[in-house]
């Protein structure tokens, strides 16, 4: 009889050593393929059969089977035994978490001061029953100017520095082409705000931008006289600046509007006594606007003898320097993150 049985007896004394001894996966992969691979220890033993007689050979073939699912069983139990303490490790781990300590912090952004004006703004005139519109930053002559009674080769063009584009369009130079826009799509009553950015070919200097936002706003509707204009005026600027401030109007000439308007209200900083910002007069500019002109209620096919209508265009840019106290425009299109990170949300 061959010494076949001894020798898989030790080796399998040998392996239950190496088992107990394997670590990680790795490991265990390793033994397993030097015990059951194409080259490992029990193909070993079964060429030796080959060399057996024909007595021996069944009997021999039948144990190394035998002991080929044992080891094939240990190897599988110690797969098991490694997969439950990795298991327990972690949950050793997550234990010393203590879910009672503060959670790491993180960065948080802010709105751009000209963003939170806006939304102020929006919050204000939507709680008015007004719309928000938008329109085109690439606009046509005919809805900047035509449109808005700026006949071609009108000097009141020259109002307002214009940058063409080569297809003939033009970056609008103010917010108020969405308002015969909006006219043609919409049937009086009507009540739009319009923020949005506009762009001039202007000279850089602390209050003008080539590139700086407007809000405008438009109510149509039978019987809108001046009276209205002021009132929602009033509640505006009220409501951005949080105090009762006075105002006033003077006569404005915009081609659109009749009468048109430039409102002013008394200086924050000076408190109406004069000072720099203010240029000495106790007075601020802030509003443009007026009634809307017949021409423009005609391109916005609104019969002007049925309908009358007011007209604002307030400078966004300019508003949210004033409300924080900004004495430099270029600031607010610098990017610099040290200036934005002073603005969190709108306080009140
Ligand atoms: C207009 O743009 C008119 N569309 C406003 C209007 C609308 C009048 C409806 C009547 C009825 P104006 O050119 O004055 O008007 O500009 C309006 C506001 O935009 C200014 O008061 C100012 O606050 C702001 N603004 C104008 N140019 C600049 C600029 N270069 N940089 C920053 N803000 C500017």
């Amino acid at each position: 009889m061959s010494d076949i049985p001894d020798r898989l007896e030790t080796a399998r004394e040998e392996i239950e050593d190496r088992l107990a001894a394997a670590a990680d996966e790795k490991v265990l992969r390793e033994i397993e393929i030097s015990i059951l691979g194409k080259k490992g220890l029990v193909q070993n033993f079964m060429r030796e059969l080959g060399g057996l007689s024909k007595e021996e050979k069944p009997a021999a073939g039948k144990l190394i089977n035998e002991y080929k699912q044992r080891f094939t069983q240990m190897i599988d139990a110690r797969k098991l035994r490694l997969a439950d303490s990795a298991m327990d490790a972690e949950i050793d781990k997550a234990a010393l978490i203590d879910v009672t300590l503060p959670g790491s912090d993180f960065e948080r952004g802010s709105l751009h001061p000209v963003t939170l004006v806006q939304s102020r703004l929006e919050d204000i005139f939507t709680g008015m029953g007004f719309m928000i519109a938008d329109g085109p930053e690439a606009e046509t002559d005919y809805f900047n100017f035509e449109a808005l009674n700026f006949p071609p080769g009108h000097p009141a063009r020259e109002m307002q520095d214009t940058i063409w584009l080569k297809n003939g369009m033009l970056l609008r130079t103010h917010t108020s082409p969405v308002q015969v826009r909006t006219m043609q799509r919409l049937k009086p009553p009507i009540k739009v705000i319009v923020p949005g950015r506009c762009f001039r070919f202007e000279e850089i200097d602390p209050s003008h931008e080539n590139t700086f936002y407007q809000m405008e706003g438009l109510m149509v509707d039978k019987g809108i006289s001046i009276a209205n204009l002021i009132a929602v005026m009033n509640v505006l600027l009220e409501e951005v600046f949080e105090r009762k401030l006075k105002t006033r109007l003077r006569p404005g000439y915009f081609p659109f509007v009749e009468p048109g308007f430039e409102m002013d209200m008394s200086c924050l900083i000076c408190g109406g006594e004069g000072c720099p910002t203010c240029k000495n007069t106790g007075w601020i500019e802030i509003l443009p606007c007026g009634m809307v002109h017949p021409n423009v209620l005609r391109h916005g096919n609104i019969d002007p003898d049925e309908y009358t209508g007011f007209a604002f265009g307030l400078g966004l840019t300019r508003l949210a320097m004033m409300k924080y106290g900004l004495s430099d425009i270029r600031v607010l299109n610098s990017g610099d993150l040290r200036v934005l990170k002073q603005f969190g949300t709108w306080e009140v």
